[in-house]
């Protein structure tokens, strides 16, 4: 696939990817606000397809009736909100429901096609943290900086479980593990777009982490990598402190 990667000199992209429940989008919003770069959640561009499929009554096998679908959404992604086509469903993409059905429109090679466009256009000539599962891989092969988080499975589970509850959707913790086992299977072996870590990703395991801990790693390895990359380039904001005893990274 030809990559329509040029971006211009303004554009700064970091890369966090990630198995889900790694932590990768709190650590990549906590993150982007540090830095004061802007915030890209390029899974919920696809729980907005699936959520608009499942809508509109579309098999979701049926890979060229959702990949038209999918191009005539307008998807707009604003800080925490999600608007589909103008409307708010920043709630209603994380239901389990959309995420039990998201695996068919990832394999959708058209709809990947067209949502990493669309990343690399949102990207264009911003300072962006962007969090996904192939962001360094296939949709900013040379970003600045590339990150991969991981946690173990129940960690992970843990995690989604007590996000979801907080958010009052009830499902044991069974189930969350069954779900996330599935959709691992499914990450993994999606032939474009897969879930892998980019040759040049720093590698993170945030079991035994804060999440505020996890971010405060990987600014410093931002901070490092961008005075490497142009020393003359303004550095990130810094707005908080090091916490003591940080300051040499974990
Ligand atoms: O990060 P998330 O849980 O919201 O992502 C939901 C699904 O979207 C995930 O199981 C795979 C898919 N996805 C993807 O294929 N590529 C991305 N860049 C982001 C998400």
């Amino acid at each position: 696939m030809e990559q329509n990667n040029n971006v211009s000199d303004a554009t700064i992209v970091i890369t966090i990817d990630g198995p889900a429940g790694a932590g990768k989008s709190t650590v990549a919003r906590l993150l982007a606000a540090r830095l004061g770069f802007e915030f890209l959640d390029t899974g919920a561009m696809y729980r907005c397809v699936t959520l608009a499929a499942l809508r509109a009554g579309i098999p979701l096998e049926d890979s060229q009736r959702v990949a038209e679908l999918a191009e005539g959404l307008q998807i707009e992604l604003d800080g925490d909100r999600v608007l589909l086509n103008g409307e708010d469903v920043s709630a209603e993409i994380r239901l389990p429901e959309v995420s039990a059905n998201i695996g068919k429109i990832a394999d959708n090679l058209a709809v990947r096609r067209h949502l990493t466009q669309l990343q690399r256009r949102w990207a264009q000539g911003k300072r962006v943290v962007t969090e996904g599962r192939d962001q360094g891989t296939e949709v900013f092969p040379d970003a600045a900086c590339k990150f991969f988080l991981t946690a173990s499975r129940q960690e992970r589970a843990r995690r989604r479980h007590r996000e979801l509850l907080s958010r009052g959707i009830e499902i044991t913790f069974e189930e969350v593990l069954e779900q996330q086992d599935r959709r691992d299977r499914e990450d993994a072996a999606r032939p474009i777009g897969a879930l892998r870590p980019a040759p040049d990703a720093i590698q993170v395991d945030t079991d035994g982490h804060t999440l505020e801990e996890v971010t405060e790693i990987l600014v410093r390895h931002v901070r490092q990598k961008l005075s490497q990359l142009d020393p003359d380039q303004p550095q990130p904001r810094q707005d908080r402190p090091t916490p003591p005893g940080q300051e040499d990274g974990a």
